[in-house]
């Protein structure tokens, strides 16, 4: 017999910056879909990795004065040591400095460039050097460049071209022909409409003279390849392309999971690449939404970006997995803060789970000592004590949904399940029935269905919460060996508990969470407003003498034999300050870079600690400590603050 294959990705993620909540969440999220196909007797490899090349990597590295290998080391690391932490069981994990890597990049670079989809031609266009990268007209803010507000110079460049154009009909097409190719629906739309348009060529390489960080192409040794032809091509090196056996195996079934932001060069630029190499094409792409925390999209300067270490420490690790599954809807944005998280662990989890879950075993506890009794099918029929067919529903409502990664609504439709049970528990009222001898046979029937029920919650959330669905399932007796779970085959059938099992006293599956733990109850000392004598007045006059502006931290380090000052390099747009700041001891390196701060640009130059500083950051006092001003929107350095 031959068993079905699925190959899941998540994308490689970029090693300019550390780990955050949303490559967790896509990250667990293609945990969950391996899972569960595992559970629908599917044979899965998992890749992830880190996409290492490129400009944003040696900006990062020069930011913290070191090698960009050096760099993409220490950063690779931090995401390959977060899948444990999260309980991600990927198969492989890829690096795009990996040698085989390179040379599989090379070879299709070959074969396209042999083949005449790639092409020679120079170009002008409209150039940003703090980007390292042409914009179209279209693109910019008033003629500037939106990230660095500078007008971009007008340069002349050679490159190759990947000629995407010959192939848009085909691709058109190709869609169409298959409903499932880009998932969810309104990603397709997107996609398909963008399609309207002529496609443009694809420029895939950079002089040598502008970058050296990167793959070389094989016919031409004064470029490397851009980016995307190096990254995309992670999906088919890691499987060991051409001849490897789990590309053999795996590659037809493969399903990448993306986020919204990288839909075209997944959508277009990769199936267009591999059908100009003549390699089969990817079977699907899932898109999902973006997370935002506390409302606002996750930036440095914001301070909001989270880290999912944190979140998992301070919450458990499968109450965080449950969380981003059930609290976004795959393909929307969705939000992330404390109180959600913790109203979420404590309505659905403490309390319906896990109030569930100790209800009927204290009962069974309580009744029958801790044995299951097994159940009078005579009885179940005359009393209308049947759960097995809602069991049957929600497996089959989960099903549905998990298929097509609409995780919320496999959860759901567990939910819906635990509630039937709850309801099932207020209705027959055990605590009534136990207290007459003649009934204790509906009694046991009814123990036994609930205990049912509970095996099957427990199969069903594996994918989501692997360790919670072992801990019921050890309670319940019900271990299983090797695979640790259950398929979806076993799960439906009914009547798997043991008669004579005898169950343990639970241990709490969720403990709850008080709200207020996360809010520091401030003192009567902190609350008391803090009035300081207010200095003397000054005209608006003598306050326009003061110029302000707005700054981004692009570097920071201690000053030696000083535990009060840091030395920093701020980007002012039109050019690069030093500043000394006394923020050592509220401020580490890594916590200020990246930052956007108020700049008082016109302040005289001044010696500290034998270190020119050339202005000022403003900062306020808060409770002994500095805290730096910002605003609540990136915005770009150099402008005036009024
Ligand atoms: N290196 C490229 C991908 C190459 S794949 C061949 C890249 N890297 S990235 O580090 O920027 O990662 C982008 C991906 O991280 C998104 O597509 C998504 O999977 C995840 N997310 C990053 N921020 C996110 C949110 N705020 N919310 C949800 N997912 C997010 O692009």
């Amino acid at each position: 017999m031959t068993t079905k294959k699925q190959f899941f990705t998540t994308p490689i993620y970029y090693v300019n910056a550390k780990p955050h909540l949303g490559h967790a969440y896509t990250s667990i999220a293609t945990d969950v879909a391996t899972r569960f196909k595992q559970m629908d007797a599917y044979e899965t490899f998992f890749l992830t990795g880190t996409d290492e090349h490129g400009d944003k990597i040696v900006q990062a590295a020069h930011a913290q004065e070191t090698t960009p290998k050096a760099y993409a080391d220490k950063i690779s690391k931090l995401f390959q040591d977060l899948l444990p932490v999260l309980n991600v069981k990927n198969n492989f994990f890829i690096r795009t400095t990996d040698s085989y890597h390179i040379k599989i990049v090379q070879s299709i670079l070959s074969k396209i460039y042999d083949s005449g989809d790639i092409y020679f031609s120079s170009y002008e266009g409209l150039y940003c050097f703090g980007c390292e990268r042409f914009y179209q007209e279209r693109e910019l803010v008033d003629g500037k460049c939106p990230d660095h507000g500078v007008a971009p110079e007008i340069i002349k460049e050679s490159n190759y071209f990947f000629k995407m154009s010959k192939y848009q009909e085909w691709l058109i097409n190709h869609i169409k022909a298959n409903p499932d190719f880009i998932r969810p629906e309104q990603y397709k739309t997107e996609i398909l409409s963008f399609l309207k348009e002529p496609l443009e060529d694809l420029c895939i390489s950079r002089p040598k003279s502008r970058l050296t960080w990167g793959i070389n192409l094989p016919f031409d040794e004064d470029y490397v390849t851009y980016v995307w032809f190096d990254a995309l091509v992670n999906y088919i090196s890691a499987l060991g392309y051409p001849d490897g056996e789990l590309f053999k195996k795996f590659w037809t079934g493969a399903r990448h999971f993306v986020a919204k932001d990288i839909i075209k060069p997944h959508g277009i630029y990769w199936p267009i690449m591999l059908k100009a190499a003549g390699i089969p094409i990817y079977n699907g792409l899932n898109v999902h939404g973006f997370w935002n925390v506390k409302g606002s999209k996750m930036s440095k300067s914001i301070g909001n970006v989270t880290d999912p270490i944190q979140v998992t420490d301070a919450y458990g690790v499968d109450p965080f997995r449950y969380f981003l599954m059930r609290e976004m809807v795959f393909g929307l944005d969705a939000n992330f803060t404390e109180e959600t998280i913790i109203y979420r662990i404590n309505a659905d989890l403490a309390n319906d789970l896990g109030n569930l879950f100790s209800r009927i075993l204290s009962m069974n506890l309580r009744y029958f000592k801790g044995e299951v009794k097994g159940k009078d099918n005579k009885i179940e029929k005359e009393k209308n004590l049947s759960l097995s067919s809602d069991a049957n529903r929600a497996i089959e409502e989960y099903k549905q949904a998990m298929e097509f990664c609409e995780f919320h609504k496999g959860l759901g439709a567990i939910w819906q399940f635990i509630s039937t049970m709850n309801k099932y528990i207020d209705t027959h009222k055990p605590w009534d029935l136990a207290k007459d001898e003649v009934n204790i046979p509906i009694l046991e029937t009814i123990l036994y269905n609930l205990i049912e029920g509970l095996r099957v919650v427990s199969c069903l959330i594996y994918p989501i919460m692997p360790q919670t669905s072992l801990k019921m399932q050890k309670t319940l007796c019900m271990e299983k060996e090797n695979m640790g779970f259950y398929t979806l085959k076993e799960t439906s059938v009914w009547e798997q508990v043991k008669k004579g099992t005898i169950m343990e006293k639970p241990d709490s599956l969720f403990p709850r969470i008080d709200m207020d733990k996360i809010k520091p109850k401030e003192t009567a000392a902190q609350t008391k407003p803090f009035k300081p004598a207010l200095k003397e007045q000054i005209t608006i006059d003598d306050f326009a003498k003061i110029d302000l502006r707005t700054g981004t931290v692009i570097s920071a380090e201690k000053i030696e034999k000083s535990n009060k000052l840091l030395k920093l390099k701020i980007d002012l747009g039109a050019e690069t300050r030093q500043i000394i700041a006394g923020i050592a001891k509220d401020y580490t390196p890594e916590q200020i870079i990246g930052k956007q701060v108020i700049v008082v640009a016109n302040l005289k130059e001044a010696t500290l600690m034998g270190e020119t500083s050339q202005g000022m950051i403003l900062a306020a006092n808060h409770k002994k400590n500095l805290v730096l001003s910002g605003f609540d929107k990136e915005i770009l350095p150099g402008n005036q603050v009024k």
